[in-house]
């Protein structure tokens, strides 16, 4: 049998990383961890409890607050993958909400945060045979991962991906809001002290602006089961 690898996928948001990781996990029949959610999650807790808000921010609360999650997936056959409990909550839909997006980059740069979902993040994958994405996975879960890719694509793309993904779903959103969120994330997530998004000197980067779902999803899996030979 084939020696099961971990496979670090990071990049901006929006660059379709969910959509690829979940279904290479799907092929390789691996576990597919979403980091973006378990710090969605800890973000949707604070705001519930008004640490968070649109003129808030109060760190040390967060901080005490944080032995109080629990946080686990829970694989949905009929969606097939995890949906992300807070406190044995479903909050799959909740935590995908604008409101969350504009908060998670500062409740992720508290390091306290990164400290304990890191740890989390590193015992699920400890057994290897994982496709996990993010924006510190190859540099700082999971350094020794043996493939590791960065994903990237226009801004103006992946503005017009989440917009599509948003109003899909039904939300009311507009074009210019969800292009600034996505710029005054990549910012906040690629400047932040703690663990930036940068990429890894061993990954690849994989630009799919010009890309349709079907031909990235081929050149990935290629590129995986050549590594997957090769180890
Ligand atoms: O992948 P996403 O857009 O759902 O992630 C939401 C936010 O979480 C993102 O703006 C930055 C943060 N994040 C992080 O800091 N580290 C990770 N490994 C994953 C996400």
């Amino acid at each position: 049998m084939d020696k099961k690898i971990t496979i670090a996928i990071d990049g901006f948001s929006s660059t379709g990383k969910s959509t690829v990781a979940r279904r290479l996990a799907k092929e390789l029949e691996y576990i597919y961890v979403d980091t973006g959610a378990m710090y969605r999650a800890v973000t949707l807790y604070m705001m519930r409890k008004l640490f968070v808000s649109d003129g808030n921010f109060d760190k040390e609360a967060i901080v005490r607050h944080l032995p109080f999650i629990s946080l686990h997936f829970e694989f949905d056959e009929e969606l097939g993958y995890g949906h992300m409990f807070l406190n044995n909550e479903n909050v799959e839909k909740e935590i995908r909400y604008m409101e969350v997006s504009q908060h998670v980059s500062k409740v992720s740069a508290v390091p306290e945060v990164r400290k304990m979902l890191v740890k989390q993040q590193q015992e699920m994958g400890k057994n290897r045979g994982v496709v996990m994405d993010g924006r510190d996975i190859g540099t700082v879960v999971f350094p020794d991962a043996e493939l590791k890719l960065f994903m990237t694509a226009s801004t103006e793309k992946r503005a017009q991906r989440r917009y599509d993904e948003l109003k899909g779903r039904g939300d009311e959103v507009n074009f210019e809001q969800v292009l600034q969120n996505v710029k005054d994330r990549d910012y906040m997530d690629s400047t932040r002290d703690d663990s930036p998004l940068v990429m890894a000197d061993d990954a690849i980067e994989f630009d799919n602006s010009e890309m349709g779902l079907d031909e990235q999803f081929d050149k990935i899996v290629k590129i995986t089961k050549d590594k997957i030979k090769e180890v």
